[in-house]
């Protein structure tokens, strides 16, 4: 059997220099093309939400739901590092509530660790999973669960608010989290956050000076319909592929063309 990355690899990219890449994945068949490709973090993110559900933002998914995505994903690789996110209200009430949530996940799914968003106000809940030999990837910046009291899709730590988001950085390092997502940051404070943080920084959307970066892997893959965002860089264009090959399908099916005698079986 093939291993899988441990946490300590991303550890051993920063201190080597050199950068990784992570994608978002929610399904068997994409996290194996994911992980023979060679991306090294594969995050079950709770934007299967919106990605996967059908929701419009990722508050709405569930412990309950996020689980079979993370345990699709974590038995498909051979050797990325599988984390799955703990959903809005999974965490917060309590580092008690976050832990026995948590330890739910990582029963269910056989990932290797969690993430869930915040700085200094999800220090305590980090410390307590941490604390009971969990894994923990911290999130901050735009955290996408708290998209109604930030007022949207915003870059966060533009002028005065760079030194709060630099005490978030740091208050997730000191309770433990193995690595932060930094997500719609200004390019030279993610740069900075990272020199100052012995913890590997994670970006999207926050230029390259991050130790690694991921995508939503819709928006990668140009699934996602209309315009990408600025930060995301289409490598594929799956939504044309899949248009054009269900088009021909339907007429195909349509004219009698499919199936043809090579494709029927014989008495
Ligand atoms: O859920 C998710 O896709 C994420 C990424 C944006 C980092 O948290």
């Amino acid at each position: 059997m093939a291993k899988t990355k441990r946490i300590g690899a991303l550890a051993e990219f920063k201190a080597s220099g050199q950068k990784f890449a992570c994608l978002t994945s929610y399904d068997q068949q994409t996290a194996a093309i994911f992980d023979e490709a060679g991306i090294d973090v594969l995050l079950v993110g709770d934007s299967a939400a919106d990605n996967a559900l059908g929701y419009s933002t990722t508050l709405p998914i569930t412990v309950d739901e996020i689980i079979p995505f993370g345990r699709a994903v974590a038995g498909a690789v051979k050797q990325a590092l599988v984390v799955v996110d703990m959903p809005f209200g999974s965490y917060e009430v309590s580092p008690q509530q976050a832990l026995e949530n948590a330890i739910k996940i990582m029963k269910a799914t056989g990932a290797a660790a969690v993430k869930l968003e915040g700085g200094t106000r999800s220090a305590a809940a980090i410390a307590a999973i941490v604390e009971a030999g969990i894994p923990v990837m911290g999130h901050i910046g735009f955290t996408p669960q708290s998209v109604h009291a930030l007022g949207g899709f915003k870059v966060q730590g533009r002028g005065d608010s760079a030194a709060d988001l630099a005490a978030d950085a740091i208050a997730v390092q000191e309770a433990g989290a193995f690595a932060v997502v930094l997500e719609l940051v200004p390019a030279e404070l993610a740069t900075e956050i990272t020199k100052q943080l012995a913890i590997p920084t994670i970006g999207i959307g926050a230029g390259n000076g991050t130790d690694g970066q991921i995508l939503v892997w819709t928006d990668f893959a140009g699934i996602a319909p209309g315009k990408p965002r600025r930060f995301v860089r289409q490598y594929a264009n799956l939504r044309d592929v899949l248009l054009t090959g269900a088009a021909n399908y339907v007429s195909d099916v349509r004219s009698g063309a499919f199936p043809n005698s090579e494709e029927s079986f014989a008495d």
